[in-house]
Protein backbone atom coordinates (compact mmCIF):
# COMPACT_ATOMS: atom_id res chain seq x y z
CA UNK A 1 0.00 0.00 0.00
CA UNK A 2 1.06 3.46 -1.19
CA UNK A 3 1.98 5.49 2.15
CA UNK A 4 0.70 8.83 2.33
CA UNK A 5 4.34 10.57 2.44
CA UNK A 6 5.01 8.20 -0.89
CA UNK A 7 2.06 9.55 -2.75
CA UNK A 8 3.00 13.21 -1.61
CA UNK A 9 6.47 12.70 -2.91
CA UNK A 10 5.25 11.69 -6.56
CA UNK A 11 2.85 14.66 -6.13
CA UNK A 12 5.07 17.15 -5.84
CA UNK A 13 7.69 15.64 -8.28
CA UNK A 14 5.21 16.38 -10.73
CA UNK A 15 4.47 19.77 -9.26
CA UNK A 16 7.77 20.79 -9.75
CA UNK A 17 7.72 20.00 -13.35
CA UNK A 18 4.91 22.18 -14.21
CA UNK A 19 6.92 24.92 -11.88
CA UNK A 20 9.87 25.11 -14.18
CA UNK A 21 8.07 25.08 -17.46
CA UNK A 22 5.94 28.24 -15.97
CA UNK A 23 9.35 29.67 -13.70
CA UNK A 24 10.76 29.61 -17.29
CA UNK A 25 8.33 30.93 -19.30
CA UNK A 26 8.34 33.67 -16.56
CA UNK A 27 12.07 34.61 -16.60
CA UNK A 28 11.89 34.95 -20.32
CA UNK A 29 9.11 37.54 -20.68
CA UNK A 30 10.57 39.52 -17.81
CA UNK A 31 13.70 39.37 -19.33
CA UNK A 32 12.05 40.56 -23.03
CA UNK A 33 10.99 43.71 -20.83
CA UNK A 34 12.64 46.77 -20.61
CA UNK A 35 15.85 46.38 -18.53
CA UNK A 36 15.71 50.17 -17.02
CA UNK A 37 13.26 48.91 -14.57
CA UNK A 38 14.26 49.32 -10.54
CA UNK A 39 11.87 47.38 -9.51
CA UNK A 40 13.16 44.02 -11.17
CA UNK A 41 14.57 42.91 -8.39
CA UNK A 42 12.09 42.69 -6.08
CA UNK A 43 9.66 41.40 -8.59
CA UNK A 44 11.87 39.10 -9.59
CA UNK A 45 12.47 37.98 -5.16
CA UNK A 46 8.84 38.36 -5.16
CA UNK A 47 8.05 35.44 -7.61
CA UNK A 48 11.18 33.46 -7.97
CA UNK A 49 11.01 32.54 -3.96
CA UNK A 50 10.17 28.64 -4.41
CA UNK A 51 6.45 28.86 -4.19
CA UNK A 52 4.69 25.35 -4.83
CA UNK A 53 3.05 26.49 -7.94
CA UNK A 54 -0.15 24.93 -7.24
CA UNK A 55 -2.33 27.23 -8.91
CA UNK A 56 -0.45 26.56 -12.27
CA UNK A 57 -1.28 22.91 -11.44
CA UNK A 58 -4.81 23.18 -11.43
CA UNK A 59 -4.57 24.87 -14.77
CA UNK A 60 -2.37 22.43 -16.31
CA UNK A 61 -4.49 19.66 -14.73
CA UNK A 62 -8.24 21.27 -15.60
CA UNK A 63 -6.72 21.83 -19.27
CA UNK A 64 -5.95 17.97 -19.56
CA UNK A 65 -9.58 17.35 -19.11
CA UNK A 66 -9.89 19.60 -21.95
CA UNK A 67 -7.16 18.39 -24.10
CA UNK A 68 -5.42 22.55 -24.26
CA UNK A 69 -2.27 23.20 -25.65
CA UNK A 70 0.85 23.09 -22.66
CA UNK A 71 1.99 26.61 -24.26
CA UNK A 72 -1.65 28.08 -23.87
CA UNK A 73 -1.56 26.49 -20.69
CA UNK A 74 1.98 27.51 -19.00
CA UNK A 75 1.08 31.59 -20.26
CA UNK A 76 -2.19 31.57 -18.08
CA UNK A 77 -0.59 29.75 -15.24
CA UNK A 78 2.15 32.51 -15.29
CA UNK A 79 -0.34 34.94 -14.89
CA UNK A 80 -2.12 33.59 -12.21
CA UNK A 81 1.12 33.07 -10.35
CA UNK A 82 1.94 36.50 -10.68
CA UNK A 83 -1.20 37.78 -9.30
CA UNK A 84 -1.18 35.22 -6.52
CA UNK A 85 2.79 36.35 -5.38
CA UNK A 86 1.22 40.21 -5.61
CA UNK A 87 -1.47 39.09 -3.07
CA UNK A 88 1.02 37.87 -0.56
CA UNK A 89 3.89 40.76 -0.95
CA UNK A 90 0.82 42.42 -0.05
CA UNK A 91 -0.90 40.42 2.66
CA UNK A 92 2.87 40.50 4.39
CA UNK A 93 3.40 43.97 4.54
CA UNK A 94 2.96 45.86 8.27
CA UNK A 95 -0.54 47.26 7.22
CA UNK A 96 -1.65 43.51 6.35
CA UNK A 97 -0.81 40.62 8.67
CA UNK A 98 2.53 41.87 9.03
CA UNK A 99 4.91 39.15 8.70
CA UNK A 100 8.64 38.48 8.26
CA UNK A 101 9.00 35.49 6.75
CA UNK A 102 8.15 33.89 3.42
CA UNK A 103 9.15 31.07 1.78
CA UNK A 104 11.31 30.60 4.48
CA UNK A 105 13.12 33.64 3.50
CA UNK A 106 12.28 37.72 4.32
CA UNK A 107 9.37 38.85 2.71
CA UNK A 108 9.92 41.21 -0.12
CA UNK A 109 9.52 44.54 2.56
CA UNK A 110 12.03 43.61 4.86
CA UNK A 111 14.23 42.23 2.38
CA UNK A 112 14.21 46.08 0.40
CA UNK A 113 11.31 48.56 1.97
CA UNK A 114 7.80 48.93 2.04
CA UNK A 115 7.19 51.19 -0.67
CA UNK A 116 9.21 48.67 -3.16
CA UNK A 117 6.93 45.96 -1.70
CA UNK A 118 3.75 47.61 -2.43
CA UNK A 119 5.34 48.94 -6.28
CA UNK A 120 6.73 45.24 -7.02
CA UNK A 121 3.20 44.03 -6.03
CA UNK A 122 1.52 46.64 -7.94
CA UNK A 123 3.64 45.36 -10.88
CA UNK A 124 3.42 41.98 -10.46
CA UNK A 125 -0.58 42.28 -10.47
CA UNK A 126 -0.43 44.42 -13.89
CA UNK A 127 2.35 41.93 -15.57
CA UNK A 128 -0.35 38.96 -15.57
CA UNK A 129 -2.59 40.69 -17.64
CA UNK A 130 0.33 41.87 -20.04
CA UNK A 131 0.71 38.26 -20.27
CA UNK A 132 -2.54 37.44 -21.15
CA UNK A 133 -2.62 39.74 -23.91
CA UNK A 134 0.63 39.03 -25.39
CA UNK A 135 0.90 38.44 -29.06
CA UNK A 136 2.73 35.53 -28.10
CA UNK A 137 -0.80 34.15 -26.68
CA UNK A 138 -2.10 32.32 -29.46
CA UNK A 139 -5.55 32.81 -28.78
CA UNK A 140 -8.37 34.16 -30.33
CA UNK A 141 -8.83 38.10 -28.51
CA UNK A 142 -12.71 37.31 -28.21
CA UNK A 143 -11.25 34.96 -26.06
CA UNK A 144 -8.06 36.80 -24.21
CA UNK A 145 -10.91 39.37 -23.74
CA UNK A 146 -12.65 36.81 -21.65
CA UNK A 147 -9.81 35.94 -19.91
CA UNK A 148 -8.78 38.99 -18.68
CA UNK A 149 -12.22 40.12 -17.83
CA UNK A 150 -12.93 37.13 -15.78
CA UNK A 151 -8.93 37.34 -13.99
CA UNK A 152 -9.80 40.83 -13.34
CA UNK A 153 -12.86 40.56 -11.58
CA UNK A 154 -11.28 36.92 -9.69
CA UNK A 155 -8.70 39.73 -8.12
CA UNK A 156 -10.41 43.10 -7.65
CA UNK A 157 -13.26 43.87 -4.61
CA UNK A 158 -15.63 40.50 -5.45
CA UNK A 159 -12.42 38.80 -5.32
CA UNK A 160 -8.74 38.55 -3.81
CA UNK A 161 -8.92 42.13 -2.88
CA UNK A 162 -12.32 41.91 -1.42
CA UNK A 163 -11.83 38.61 0.33
CA UNK A 164 -8.77 40.76 2.01
CA UNK A 165 -10.35 43.27 3.16
CA UNK A 166 -13.12 41.09 5.10
CA UNK A 167 -10.09 38.77 6.27
CA UNK A 168 -8.35 42.16 7.81
CA UNK A 169 -11.75 43.76 8.90
CA UNK A 170 -12.80 40.66 10.83
CA UNK A 171 -9.45 41.11 13.27
CA UNK A 172 -10.87 40.26 16.37
CA UNK A 173 -14.58 40.11 15.89
CA UNK A 174 -17.08 37.21 15.89
CA UNK A 175 -18.46 36.17 12.74
CA UNK A 176 -20.98 33.72 11.54
CA UNK A 177 -19.87 30.64 9.46
CA UNK A 178 -21.65 32.16 6.16
CA UNK A 179 -19.04 35.41 6.43
CA UNK A 180 -16.28 33.45 7.18
CA UNK A 181 -16.67 31.05 4.12
CA UNK A 182 -17.91 34.49 1.92
CA UNK A 183 -14.25 35.70 3.00
CA UNK A 184 -12.46 32.48 2.04
CA UNK A 185 -14.24 32.36 -1.16
CA UNK A 186 -13.50 35.64 -2.16
CA UNK A 187 -9.55 35.79 -0.78
CA UNK A 188 -8.45 32.60 -2.37
CA UNK A 189 -11.35 30.74 -3.85
CA UNK A 190 -12.28 33.32 -6.72
CA UNK A 191 -8.40 32.67 -8.24
CA UNK A 192 -8.80 28.78 -8.00
CA UNK A 193 -12.33 29.51 -9.98
CA UNK A 194 -10.31 31.14 -12.79
CA UNK A 195 -7.76 28.02 -12.56
CA UNK A 196 -10.91 25.66 -13.80
CA UNK A 197 -13.11 27.87 -15.51
CA UNK A 198 -10.41 29.33 -18.15
CA UNK A 199 -10.00 25.87 -19.40
CA UNK A 200 -13.88 25.84 -20.31
CA UNK A 201 -13.32 29.27 -22.08
CA UNK A 202 -10.30 28.72 -23.75
CA UNK A 203 -12.44 25.64 -25.71
CA UNK A 204 -15.74 27.98 -25.36
CA UNK A 205 -17.75 25.36 -23.36
CA UNK A 206 -21.64 25.73 -22.61
CA UNK A 207 -22.58 27.60 -19.73
CA UNK A 208 -23.51 24.45 -17.76
CA UNK A 209 -19.58 22.91 -18.06
CA UNK A 210 -17.82 26.25 -17.18
CA UNK A 211 -20.49 26.68 -14.21
CA UNK A 212 -19.31 23.15 -13.19
CA UNK A 213 -15.99 24.12 -13.41
CA UNK A 214 -16.36 27.50 -11.94
CA UNK A 215 -18.12 26.13 -8.51
CA UNK A 216 -15.14 23.36 -8.24
CA UNK A 217 -12.53 25.98 -8.64
CA UNK A 218 -14.26 27.90 -5.96
CA UNK A 219 -14.46 24.59 -3.29
CA UNK A 220 -10.86 23.70 -4.57
CA UNK A 221 -9.42 27.51 -3.39
CA UNK A 222 -11.97 27.05 -0.30
CA UNK A 223 -10.02 23.56 0.37
CA UNK A 224 -7.10 25.18 -0.03
CA UNK A 225 -7.21 28.25 2.57
CA UNK A 226 -8.95 25.80 5.03
CA UNK A 227 -5.96 23.45 4.53
CA UNK A 228 -3.69 26.67 4.76
CA UNK A 229 -5.25 27.99 7.99
CA UNK A 230 -4.86 23.89 9.55
CA UNK A 231 -1.50 24.50 8.93
CA UNK A 232 -1.41 27.74 10.72
CA UNK A 233 -2.86 26.19 13.65
CA UNK A 234 -0.56 22.88 13.51
CA UNK A 235 1.93 22.77 11.06
CA UNK A 236 5.83 23.38 11.43
CA UNK A 237 7.48 27.04 10.47
CA UNK A 238 10.50 25.41 9.35
CA UNK A 239 8.84 22.92 6.86
CA UNK A 240 6.01 25.67 5.82
CA UNK A 241 8.50 28.10 5.46
CA UNK A 242 6.03 31.29 7.01
CA UNK A 243 5.32 32.02 10.94
CA UNK A 244 2.70 29.54 12.31
CA UNK A 245 -0.01 29.87 14.83
CA UNK A 246 -0.16 33.70 13.89
CA UNK A 247 -4.11 33.33 13.01
CA UNK A 248 -4.93 32.93 16.42
CA UNK A 249 -2.43 35.80 17.66
CA UNK A 250 -4.01 38.10 15.19
CA UNK A 251 -7.75 36.95 16.06
CA UNK A 252 -8.23 36.60 12.38
CA UNK A 253 -11.91 35.02 11.86
CA UNK A 254 -11.26 31.63 10.69
CA UNK A 255 -13.81 28.32 10.81
CA UNK A 256 -10.87 26.80 13.47
CA UNK A 257 -11.73 29.86 15.38
CA UNK A 258 -15.38 29.30 15.05
CA UNK A 259 -15.60 25.80 15.51
CA UNK A 260 -12.35 24.01 16.58
CA UNK A 261 -9.70 22.36 14.85
CA UNK A 262 -11.51 18.37 14.71
CA UNK A 263 -14.76 19.98 12.97
CA UNK A 264 -12.78 21.87 10.90
CA UNK A 265 -10.90 18.88 9.36
CA UNK A 266 -14.21 16.71 9.25
CA UNK A 267 -15.96 20.12 7.07
CA UNK A 268 -12.75 20.23 4.94
CA UNK A 269 -12.94 16.43 4.26
CA UNK A 270 -16.23 16.27 3.71
CA UNK A 271 -15.76 19.45 1.00
CA UNK A 272 -13.08 17.25 -1.13
CA UNK A 273 -15.20 14.30 -1.05
CA UNK A 274 -18.08 16.52 -2.85
CA UNK A 275 -15.13 18.29 -5.39
CA UNK A 276 -13.83 14.65 -5.95
CA UNK A 277 -17.55 13.29 -6.59
CA UNK A 278 -18.37 15.84 -9.09
CA UNK A 279 -15.25 14.80 -11.31
CA UNK A 280 -15.85 11.39 -11.46
CA UNK A 281 -18.50 11.99 -15.03
CA UNK A 282 -14.17 12.89 -16.60
CA UNK A 283 -13.30 9.58 -15.75
CA UNK A 284 -9.27 8.69 -16.03
CA UNK A 285 -9.16 12.54 -18.03
CA UNK A 286 -9.46 14.17 -14.49
CA UNK A 287 -6.93 11.95 -12.55
CA UNK A 288 -3.91 14.30 -12.11
CA UNK A 289 -7.18 16.81 -10.66
CA UNK A 290 -7.32 14.55 -8.44
CA UNK A 291 -4.73 13.80 -7.15
CA UNK A 292 -3.94 17.52 -6.46
CA UNK A 293 -7.27 17.64 -4.65
CA UNK A 294 -6.01 15.51 -2.75
CA UNK A 295 -2.98 16.62 -2.15
CA UNK A 296 -4.32 19.73 -0.61
CA UNK A 297 -5.49 18.21 3.00
CA UNK A 298 -1.98 15.76 2.87
CA UNK A 299 0.42 18.40 2.50
CA UNK A 300 2.82 19.58 5.46
CA UNK A 301 3.99 23.16 3.41
C1 LIG B 1 -0.58 30.71 0.52
O1 LIG B 1 -0.63 30.13 -0.75
C2 LIG B 1 -1.66 31.72 0.66
C3 LIG B 1 -3.03 31.23 0.51
C4 LIG B 1 -3.84 31.75 -0.33
C5 LIG B 1 -3.52 30.17 1.34
P1 LIG B 1 0.35 28.95 -1.19
O2 LIG B 1 0.42 27.92 -0.11
O3 LIG B 1 -0.05 28.48 -2.53
O4 LIG B 1 1.75 29.70 -1.28
P2 LIG B 1 3.05 29.33 -2.13
O5 LIG B 1 2.89 30.02 -3.44
O6 LIG B 1 3.17 27.85 -2.27
O7 LIG B 1 4.17 29.93 -1.31
C1 LIG C 1 -3.75 34.85 2.32
O1 LIG C 1 -4.25 34.20 3.42
C2 LIG C 1 -4.73 34.89 1.25
C3 LIG C 1 -4.31 35.72 0.12
C4 LIG C 1 -5.15 35.92 -0.80
C5 LIG C 1 -2.99 36.34 0.02
P1 LIG C 1 -3.23 34.07 4.62
O2 LIG C 1 -2.88 35.41 5.16
O3 LIG C 1 -3.70 33.06 5.57
O4 LIG C 1 -1.96 33.47 3.84
P2 LIG C 1 -0.58 33.14 4.53
O5 LIG C 1 -0.87 32.14 5.61
O6 LIG C 1 -0.02 34.43 5.04
O7 LIG C 1 0.21 32.53 3.41
MG1 LIG D 1 -3.76 37.27 5.32
MG1 LIG E 1 -0.88 36.11 5.78
MG1 LIG F 1 -2.50 31.49 6.50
Amino acid sequence: MKTRSNENKKYLKDLNKIAKKVDKFLKAFLSSQKKNSYLMNPIRYGIFSGGKRFRAAIIFYTGKIFNINQKELIMISAAVECIHAYSLIHDDLPAMDNDELRRGKLTVHKKFNEFTAILAGNSLLTLAFEILSSKNLKLSNNIKVQLINLLSNCSGHSGIAGGQFSDLNFENKKKSFKKIIDMQNKKTGELFSFCCESPTIIKQKDKKTRNLFKKIGLDIGLLFQLADDLLDYKGNTKVLGKPTKSDKKKGKATLINLMGYSKTLNFANDLKKNIINRLKKYGIKSNHLVSSINFILNREF
